[in-house]
């Protein structure tokens, strides 16, 4: 068979550990050739491809980003897109198609599968673990660690100086990088786009602590929390339209200084939380992933994407990651509050 593989989205450390064993089970167990398309969805719209062997995909596993890079283009936006990746999956002679991506590179997969009889499969990734129907997405652990790892710096320097910090996260939908960092950083607040918290509570719990001794606090604020009173309708859109959220721990930072006069600063950790080598975990997950997702294309199991479901690798339709988002399990976020203050 020939494979082509794409990566679409936001990069996300484990990308090339997918790619890598994709093109490992692929060649050498199933007797197949694998070639990438570069840029996600632009890479079939243009015809760009590259080769994809055993020798050029060795030694990829801890590498972060993705040797096929990415972008968000959405082929269903340009005249004759959906024609034009046909067009370019008959020119290639591509048996099948391999989509690595979040909600938007599933979403067209999905529609390239259903009307337009694409053979796809897809491998979930985003850092935001916001994708539904699977249990955890690579990417996700390797941002956690770094909000933990950034969360403990930020405590020597908060507690030297008698400071209120605000860490702003990645999670534009979903508050599961700001709950699992939070908690694993020890946070005195974690704000998620799933709750409003009146300002006066976050601004108690800031003053009760310090009442009992505390003079610092850590606060953790996913980019796409909103504040007490603040409405969606001046959000920045990205290329593609969607919300561009962010600046929000800048924005709680002023009011928390105002409002308990306690010297309040905020830091914004952004792509640093996408860059770089992926954790253990999420180089065995992406690994068993691309295992699991050249199997399925042998199979001609087409129109699934591979799953996670406790601690075992399995795989849905598409279409049931792609209905609606994934937003945070609110029990988890309980157990958070229970630190709070
Ligand atoms: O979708 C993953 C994500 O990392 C979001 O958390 C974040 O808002 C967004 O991507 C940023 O994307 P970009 O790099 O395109 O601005």
């Amino acid at each position: 068979m020939r494979i082509a593989v794409l990566t679409g989205g936001g990069d996300c450390p484990g990308l090339n550990a997918v790619i890598r064993a994709i093109v490992r089970r692929s060649v050498r167990d199933h007797n197949s050739e694998v070639i990438g398309y570069l840029e996600g969805w632009r890479g079939p719209l243009d015809n760009m491809v590259m080769p994809l062997t055993l020798q050029g995909t060795g030694g990829l596993i801890q590498r972060g980003g993705t040797i096929l890079r990415t972008s968000r283009t959405n082929p269903f936006d340009f005249e004759k897109g959906p024609e034009r990746i046909i067009d370019s999956i008959k020119k290639h002679d591509i048996d099948a198609l391999i989509a690595i991506g979040g909600e938007e590179t599933c979403g067209i997969a999905n529609r390239m599968f259903l009307e337009h009889k694409l053979n796809v499969v897809c491998v979930p990734k985003t850092i935001d673990n916001d994708l539904n129907a699977t249990d955890f997405t690579f990417g996700f652990d390797t941002a956690v660690n770094i909000v933990a790892e950034a969360l403990d710096r930020l405590h020597t320097t908060a507690e030297s100086h008698n400071r209120v910090l605000v860490c702003e996260v990645m999670g534009r939908h979903a508050g599961w990088i700001a709950c699992y960092g939070g908690i694993a950083g020890g946070a005195d607040f974690i704000l998620v786009p799933e709750k409003i918290y009146p300002l006066k509570e976050i601004t108690d719990a800031i003053k009760k602590r310090h009442v009992r001794g505390k003079d610092f606090s850590i606060l953790v604020v996913a980019e796409g929390a909103r504040l007490e009173n603040e409405s969606p309708e001046h959000e920045e859109r990205n290329s593609v339209g969607q919300s561009k959220r962010g600046g929000v721990g800048e924005r709680l930072a002023k009011l928390i200084e105002a409002e308990t006069g306690y010297e309040t600063r905020a830091m914004v950790l952004g792509h640093i939380q996408r860059g770089g080598t992926p954790t253990a975990f999420d180089r065995v997950l992406a690994t068993r992933f691309g295992v699991h997702a050249a199997d399925l294309v042998l199979e001609k199991k087409f129109g699934r994407m591979v799953s996670l479901s406790g601690s075992k690798i399995t795989d849905v339709p598409i279409a049931d990651a792609v209905d609606s988002l994934k937003t945070l399990d609110m029990d988890l976020y309980k157990v958070a509050e229970v630190f709070f203050g």
